[in-house]
């Protein structure tokens, strides 16, 4: 008779961690992970000043970024884009930005964005951070 008791016991045992896990994955996926430093974020943001600001509406040489979180890549008015990146289909959420940032020109090849790219990705995830918050408040 003891036997019996054992495929249930084992069923249980592989079906409750499965069901941990999937409740664990709801959360990130719905909301986008900003992680990092605002205050260090600010600061790696200098690198890009020559050619940025984070105000709405005023860009110099590049776009402006405010609100470039979530945006569609090219679609700052009054801002006149290269075909690559305006035609990119790229939406700025982490991954994309990450990947824009670490390379520019890797990533759309074409765009007219002379900057090298950033070398430490802990420096990413703050900027990401900083240019998240600068559109907060
Ligand atoms: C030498 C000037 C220059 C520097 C420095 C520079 N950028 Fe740019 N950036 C541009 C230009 C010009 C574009 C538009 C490119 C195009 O249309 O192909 C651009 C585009 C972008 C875009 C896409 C904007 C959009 O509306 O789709 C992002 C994001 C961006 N830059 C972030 C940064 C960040 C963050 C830094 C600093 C780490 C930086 N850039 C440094 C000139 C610069």
């Amino acid at each position: 008779m003891q036997n019996l008791f054992r495929p249930v016991a084992l069923v249980a045992a592989l079906t409750l961690p499965m069901i941990a896990q999937a409740q664990d994955q709801a959360t990130p996926a719905a909301t986008m992970e900003i992680t990092g430093d605002v205050k260090k974020g600010k600061k790696v943001f200098k690198k890009c000043k020559a050619c940025h600001t984070v105000k709405e509406g005023k860009n110099k040489t590049g776009p402006s970024l405010y609100g470039i979180v979530g945006a569609s890549a090219g679609g700052v008015e009054k801002f006149k884009y290269s075909k690559s990146l305006s035609e990119s289909g790229l939406v700025w959420d982490v991954e994309t930005l990450t990947a824009f940032l670490t390379d520019p020109k890797g990533t759309v090849p074409g765009n007219k964005m002379s900057f090298k790219g950033l070398k430490k990705e802990k420096d990413i995830v703050d900027l990401i951070a900083y240019l998240h918050d600068a559109a907060q408040g």
